[in-house]
């Protein structure tokens, strides 16, 4: 009996490998950071020992990794007073601007204060790597601040770097849980192959473009809900089935039941190389369930909703959460305003990005694939 394989569906590219790195792994059996796998990372090393990995292309040695913090430290107030400035502007005149668009905006002004902008040599790029991760954090909080009607805050340097993004963004020196939750998410957020953003930032490098251009491509990919804009809809989905469920008129079976029959894509679920789940979503999930019991007990509701549609996903329909999904409640249960957790998934990928971007440069061909032609065969223009 003969059988037909079904095709394939490379549609966006899907299974195809379209180039190499040597700064990310991505399968179904393992994440891996430069030779180092997700869970080993996420319980052993801090986001700082993470992001010099991935630049620097090494594990840090102990003086390595002072002097690299002392550096990002001293770099938070790197930004020129026009660009603080204009994203507080931005808050006031635009308070509707998604703060994506306004960290896009303020990374292209920051651009041409960088003496090292149009420089693409390794060292140049490794100074404008470190002046972006150290300054993103300045910018999310100094937007937030400015929307909430309150002034800028200056980063503390005996914090660490998640801890000081925390007390940028909410005004309040974190605790210990909270500090280490926020660095937990950055590392899991901080690097993953070709993905959509990164492979944007990897296009605009391989025409010899800057890496401050790309950075501000891999912005716009990142904001889409298909990809970093996840987590912010994977929480507004939530919120939509607590508010729709709270009378009691409606189960969380028949919200979803409900969402299938309208074939709704549920935020936070599923991936493109991931089809037995996401390695980092089950370390986030705990450790956001560890912060709301001790920090926020009223906040346990989101993970117990999420657990529940969680099994629904995976009963219904074999599809797994993605790191978005937990990402959503562990932020929202530490209270940051739900249209910042994609900005501060920047505030880590960046070290993704930069990396790439500098495998890039030092290694480059432009990226410039065939296209199928499905238009019209030759016409006459005076027929
Ligand atoms: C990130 O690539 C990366 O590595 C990204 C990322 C990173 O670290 O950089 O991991 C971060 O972006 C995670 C993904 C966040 N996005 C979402 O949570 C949005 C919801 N997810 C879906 O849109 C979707 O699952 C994608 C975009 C993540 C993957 O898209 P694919 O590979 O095209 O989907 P698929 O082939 O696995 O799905 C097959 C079918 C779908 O068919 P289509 O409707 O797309 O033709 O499975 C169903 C659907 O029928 N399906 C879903 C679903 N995901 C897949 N049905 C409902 N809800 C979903 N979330």
């Amino acid at each position: 009996m003969s059988t037909t394989k079904k095709e394939a569906d490379t549609r966006g590219l899907a299974g195809q490998t379209i180039g190499e790195t040597a700064v990310c792994a991505v399968n179904q059996t393992q994440l891996i950071y430069r030779g180092y796998e997700i869970a080993d990372l996420a319980a052993n090393a801090s986001f700082e020992e993470v992001a010099f990995l991935l630049l620097v292309g090494h594990k840090p040695a102990s003086g390595e990794l002072a002097a690299f913090s002392e550096e990002l430290a001293q770099m938070r107030s790197g930004l020129g007073e026009g660009v603080l400035s204009t994203v507080e502007r931005i808050a006031r005149e635009s308070p509707g601007a998604h703060p994506m668009d306004v960290l896009r905006t303020a990374i292209s002004l920051a651009a041409h204060e960088d003496p090292d902008c149009e420089d693409n040599g390794p060292e140049a790029e490794l100074r404008k790597s470190k002046r972006l991760l150290a300054t993103i954090p300045v910018i999310v909080g100094t937007h937030q601040r400015a929307l909430d009607g309150l002034p800028r805050i200056e980063s503390d340097p005996s914090l660490s770097h998640a801890a000081n993004l925390l007390w940028l963004l909410t005004g309040r020196k974190p605790g210990e849980i909270a500090a280490k939750v926020m660095d937990v998410s950055l590392i899991l957020y901080a690097e993953h192959d070709f993905n959509a953003s990164t492979f944007t930032s990897r296009v605009i490098a391989s025409t010899n473009s800057d890496m401050h251009s790309a950075v501000c491509g891999a912005i716009g990919a990142l904001k889409g809900n298909l990809h970093g804009g996840a987590n912010e809809a994977a929480m507004e989905m939530l919120k939509d089935i607590m508010e729709d469920t709270a009378s009691g008129d409606m189960t969380v079976d028949a919200w979803m039941e409900r969402a299938f029959s309208e074939k709704r894509k549920l935020m936070g679920f599923g991936h493109r190389v991931y089809k037995n789940g996401d390695h980092r979503a089950g370390i986030l999930r705990d450790w956001g369930i560890r912060y709301a019991e001790q920090e926020n007990p009223d906040t346990r509701k989101w993970f117990d909703l999420g657990d529940a549609v969680q099994k629904i996903m995976l009963d219904s329909k074999n599809i797994h959460p993605n790191v978005d999904f937990p990402c959503g409640m562990t932020y929202f249960a530490m209270g940051i305003p739900v249209p910042q957790y994609t900005p501060i998934f920047v505030a880590s990928r960046i070290t993704g990005w930069c990396a790439h971007i500098m495998e890039q440069h030092q290694n480059n061909r432009i990226i410039r694939p065939l296209a199928e032609y499905t238009g019209p065969g030759l016409l006459e223009w005076n027929d």
